[in-house]
């Protein structure tokens, strides 16, 4: 039976929360490089998980570094139920989200927190916050402001209860990407989407977490490629269209993407800026 384009987007789940470096919009550019057939998916830069909805593999582990997002995969995974109760209870309000965002400002308070708690605040932040974004500052502390948005659906409940049936045999961990090395074998497909090395020094956006993501980072993910690539993986990378990138992956497929990103951060400008996509 054929559901039509609409009809099926509409079935399936999607991602949970809005990501920076989301690649929704991508996908239509860059599904022509994905293999037809592979053992398991590896994705060690999860974010939002665009692509992984769009695939939903049979067999995947995915991961991230960054504890909120997978205690949010994790708490979806094993517990959505609760995790409904608890979003049911925020309320849109500006006051309200200020005080819901300082609970990370006491540590130990924190720490109470149960983790279905914990992802509750995450999803809320982040339908609530200023556009979606997550960030925190050097402290590690969330500091988006308030959003203005018309009704945000905090609760989603029917996509909640899809994406948690599409993680039930999904492998889910906390980690640097390194840690794909200890899973991919010969066969698998491995897709790598980094924060983007900046395309000016003063275009730094690298605060997805406390710990960011340099040019040796850039270099260690590159050696990670190269392992992959011995092993006989299929791997599809992400990243900014720069000469640093060009030239440390020069010897391997590049295809150029063009994206819709805010180019100018002050103004909001948006415009299409040339992407890399990088193929063994
Ligand atoms: C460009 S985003 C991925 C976006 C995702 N593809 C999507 O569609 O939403 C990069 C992700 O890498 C994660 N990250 C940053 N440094 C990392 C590291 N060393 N190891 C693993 N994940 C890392 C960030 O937390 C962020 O979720």
């Amino acid at each position: 039976m054929n559901l039509g384009g609409k009809l099926t987007q509409n079935i399936l789940p999607h991602p949970f929360l809005k990501w920076a470096g989301g690649k929704r919009q991508l996908i239509p550019q860059m599904a022509k490089y994905f293999p037809k057939n592979y053992n398991k998916y590896i994705e060690p830069f999860i974010g939002g998980g665009a692509i992984f909805f769009h695939l939903l593999p049979e067999i995947s582990i995915i991961s991230d570094n960054n504890p909120d997002l997978i205690n949010c995969y994790k708490v979806i995974k094993e517990d959505v139920e609760n995790l409904i109760k608890s979003l049911r209870k925020h309320t849109y309000e500006k006051n309200y989200y200020y005080k819901v965002r300082a609970l990370d400002r006491d540590r130990n308070g924190f720490a109470q927190l149960s983790d279905v708690e914990k992802a509750s605040r995450t999803i809320y932040l982040n339908k609530s916050g200023y556009n979606g974004l997550y960030r925190v500052n050097s402290k590690g502390f969330f500091n988006v402001p308030f959003g203005r948005h018309r009704n945000p659906k905090i609760c989603d409940d029917v996509n909640l209860r899809r994406v948690s049936r599409a993680l039930r045999n999904v492998e889910i961990y906390l980690g640097s990407f390194e840690l794909c090395l200890n899973f991919a074998k010969q066969g698998d497909f491995v897709y790598l989407d980094p924060p983007y090395h900046p395309l000016s020094e003063t275009a730094l956006f690298t605060s997805y977490t406390k710990s960011n993501f340099d040019k040796t980072s850039q270099k260690k993910l590159f050696d990670v490629f190269k392992e992959l690539d011995k092993k006989g993986c299929y791997i599809i990378l992400n990243n900014s269209y720069s000469e640093f990138i060009l030239d440390l992956y020069k010897d391997y497929r590049i295809v150029t993407l063009k994206a819709k990103r805010n180019i100018n951060s002050i103004s909001q400008k948006r415009g299409l800026i040339d992407e890399v996509l990088i193929l063994n």
